[in-house]
């Protein structure tokens, strides 16, 4: 091909092309190993003398004025990238921002919190224990032997073997004991579980604050002031305690703790009672929130501790519920059924 239609065609095409890609191939095609270009410099050993100096020359004149148009193609095309690669990056400082949504704590990690806290402040440590727990623990280390009838109190949920999903959070109290020399006083959070019918106040899971305080003369009375101070600090307002009579295997003597709130709560308070027991507590706004005693001389021996030296209180207390009456909630269930439309509303 003759040098001056390779001009004429590379002029051509050079200018038509509109990317780096594009000029790339048109350098390969012009100036490449096989190159139109090329190829004419590669055949000039063929000719006579005279004609390989002056095609050659031409030839070379041809090859700079390619490169150096081909170089400033180049540049034009990478400024034209650079602009559109700016515009497609152009922040707009006066755009409004995207809304991140937080989420936010569960209205039963709110109360256990809250709980926690006013513990701490009287000076309890926060201990916790595994849902997955062994018999012994569970019951017979808390003077719940096989064949006693309060474990029925408490329908279990078995695992294989020996294990089984906590029904209490009393099987902490145990832990503890085994591993630490009273003085002492914790409380113990968690989730426990019973194979039960669910309602409005009962769920298959459900939350409990075990508390436990040893001592050489902590007594019943000592319960009623850090509960009455507690219950207090939680809803805010001057809390009525009532202990009642009761059976755990675990304490002696065993009590039911009632609460009775001020007036402007007593009518959602009836809604809340707890087991549905007594209807006459009911009727007077009373409502049972948890069970506790003084712990028994069986359950120091089975961790190994002295009854005769140590004594103390325990309490377990239904997290739930206290929620419940807190935040005026009709329904256990609610907590467990992850609908926006309730949590939303913490
Ligand atoms: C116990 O679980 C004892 N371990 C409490 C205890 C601890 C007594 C230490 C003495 C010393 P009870 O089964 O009554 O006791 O449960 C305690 C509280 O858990 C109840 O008062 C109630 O608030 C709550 N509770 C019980 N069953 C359910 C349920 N199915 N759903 C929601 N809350 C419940």
């Amino acid at each position: 091909m003759e040098l001056s239609q390779i001009e004429k065609d590379f002029l051509k095409e050079i200018e038509k092309v509109e990317s780096l890609e594009e000029l790339q191939n048109l350098k390969v095609k012009y100036l490449g190993r096989k190159g139109a270009l090329t190829q004419i410099l590669r055949s000039l050993k063929e000719l006579p003398l005279e004609e390989r100096k002056k095609i050659g020359k031409e030839a070379n004149v041809l090859k700079e004025k390619m490169e150096k148009l081909i170089l400033e193609k180049e540049k034009t095309l990478k400024e034209i990238e650079e602009r559109k690669k700016l515009e497609r990056e152009k922040v707009d400082l006066t755009c409004p921002g995207k809304k991140i949504s937080l989420g936010h704590l569960h209205p039963l990690s709110l109360v256990l919190r809250e709980i926690k806290e006013i513990f701490q402040k009287m000076g309890f440590e926060v201990v916790e224990g595994p849902e997955i727990e062994t018999c012994f623990y569970n019951f017979d280390a808390l003077n719940v032997p096989e064949d006693h009838p309060a474990r029925d109190l408490w329908s279990t949920l078995w695992l294989e073997k020996n294990y089984l999903l906590r029904t209490h959070t009393s099987p902490v109290q145990v832990r503890y004991l085994e591993k630490h020399q009273p003085p002492f006083r914790i409380i113990a959070p968690g989730r426990v579980f019973r194979h039960e019918r669910t309602d409005a106040h009962h769920e298959i899971q459900f939350y409990q604050v075990e508390g436990l305080m040893v001592g050489k003369d902590v007594s019943l009375a000592n319960f009623k002031a850090v509960i009455l101070h507690f219950f207090k600090e939680f809803f805010k307002e001057k809390v009525e305690i009532r202990l009642r009579p009761s059976y755990f295997p675990f304490t002696e003597p065993s009590v039911e703790v009632d609460i009775r709130l001020s007036a402007k709560r007593k009518a959602q308070s009836a809604k809340v009672n707890t087991k549905g027991k007594a209807q006459s507590a009911k009727e007077e706004g009373w409502l049972e929130v948890m069970g506790a005693g003084m712990v028994h001389p069986k359950v120091f021996e089975a961790a190994r501790l002295n009854p005769l030296r140590w004594q103390g209180f325990a309490f377990g207390v239904g997290v739930d519920r206290l929620a419940m009456i807190k935040y005026k909630i009709p329904d256990i269930r609610l907590f467990y059924q992850g609908d926006l439309r309730f949590i939303r509303q913490f």
